[in-house]
């Protein structure tokens, strides 16, 4: 038989967005009813949004189902104002009496602990790299930014957000599998830039077949089973558009800023409003815009041919009230030095992209450090 001790441990690897800690143990889950497989419960929701509610629904049924409940009743309701007081309480004095609805057979680490870059102390700075479109580069300047925050002297994560189709570790040319230590994933480093990616998960580019509610568990654990040690930035690679995960990304980090990248033709700017509008709609910051496969400069005569139109991110800046960060010029790198250093997507420091690179990451630190 179910107990209400179970059904409140299987919904502990669920993480509220804005405290970024487990739902019961912030207890946001109350009235748990148990009877014949029948299952009904209050859920403590600290965001407004429909899409939240929709998302913790899809993510409590599949948990629930799997314990075998046969059916579900969730209740939502708002926070009051004398529980957030109480959570606020509860995580200054760490030691307090934990809320009454804890299990006590729960295993004592928390979700997000203090030191979690999810928790409430966390120093971490999170820049989430969107676009409307696929293929526009998304990827390429996650990278090229993380790898040149690095050359700054930052330090440096990456999270391939993009669950289906990531891409990070064959565009770092990185071969090697993430190491457990102690129950955490230790991310991989290159370029001094720590990286984790559903592709170090999957066997031979098998493709990811999870549903909704796999997705947002998957990118929680990004967060909170990896030993992330020290880091200045974190980067997130997101997937193209404004579906799930993109949404799962905005909530699960309210303070996050973003970039948004585009290509310059006019329909392109366009379609990459509606991810700034995302954006926007969700309080997160944009720090900029940058414009990729600009122009294509002539290597004997320098002189710019600007093949796919020009003006779409300068339209789109100005769109989003934000700034026009780069122009990335048309070009793969070509640079590597050996086999041991091969990273198809890195643009080497000294190459023209390269300190276009810096000069986003100068412009970002100065954004966000001073
Ligand atoms: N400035 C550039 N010049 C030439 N090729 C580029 C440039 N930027 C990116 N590319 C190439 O374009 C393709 C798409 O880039 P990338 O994967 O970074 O885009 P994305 O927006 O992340 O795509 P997706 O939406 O599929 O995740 C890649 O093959 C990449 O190497
Ligand atoms: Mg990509």
């Amino acid at each position: 038989m179910l107990t209400k001790e179970q059904v409140l441990q299987s919904l502990q690897s669920l993480i509220d967005p804005q405290y970024g800690q487990s739902i019961t143990q912030l207890n946001l889950v109350k009235d748990v009813m148990i009877k014949e497989g029948n299952v009904s419960l209050t859920y403590i929701t600290t965001v407004e949004e429909e899409r939240y509610k929709e998302n913790a629904r899809k993510a409590v049924t599949e948990t629930l189902k799997t314990l075998g409940a046969e059916q579900m009743h969730i209740r939502f309701r708002m926070i009051t104002d004398h529980e957030r007081q109480q959570i606020n309480e509860q995580l200054q004095d760490p030691s307090a009496p934990k809320a009454a609805q804890t299990p006590k057979a729960a295993p004592a680490a928390p979700a997000a602990p203090s030191g979690s870059i999810l928790g409430p102390d966390s120093k971490v700075k999170f820049i989430a790299v969107a676009s409307g479109k696929g293929g526009v580069g998304k990827s390429t300047v996650t990278v090229n930014l993380a790898v040149a925050l690095a050359r700054k002297g930052k330090k440096v994560g990456i999270i391939d957000a993009d669950i289906y189709g990531f891409s990070i570790p064959d565009m770092m040319g990185v071969e090697d599998q993430p190491k457990l230590e102690d129950n955490t994933i230790i991310p991989i480093e290159k370029y001094g830039v720590k990286i984790i990616s559903m592709g170090f998960f999957v066997q031979d580019n098998a493709p990811v077949i999870w549903r909704g509610p796999m997705l947002g568990k998957m990118l929680r654990n990004f967060f909170s089973e990896v030993s992330w040690g020290e880091l200045d930035y974190m980067l997130l690679d997101l997937p193209p558009g404004t579906g799930d995960i993109a949404l799962d990304v905005h909530q699960m980090l309210p303070h996050s800023k973003e970039i948004i990248v585009t290509t310059p033709h006019a329909t392109a700017a366009f379609v990459a409003a509606r991810a700034g509008a995302m954006a926007v709609h969700t309080n997160h910051e944009i720090l900029g815009i940058v414009e990729n496969m600009s122009y294509y400069e002539c290597k004997s005569c320098g002189s710019k041919d600007y093949v796919f139109g020009k003006g779409g991110g300068a339209k789109l800046a100005d769109e989003l009230h934000s700034e026009l960060l780069a122009q990335l010029p048309l070009g793969a790198p070509d640079n590597h030095i050996s086999e041991a250093d091969y990273s198809p997507s890195v643009y080497k420091e000294q190459t023209p992209t390269g300190q276009l690179y810096l000069e986003i990451a100068d412009k970002v630190i100065r954004k966000l450090e001073s």
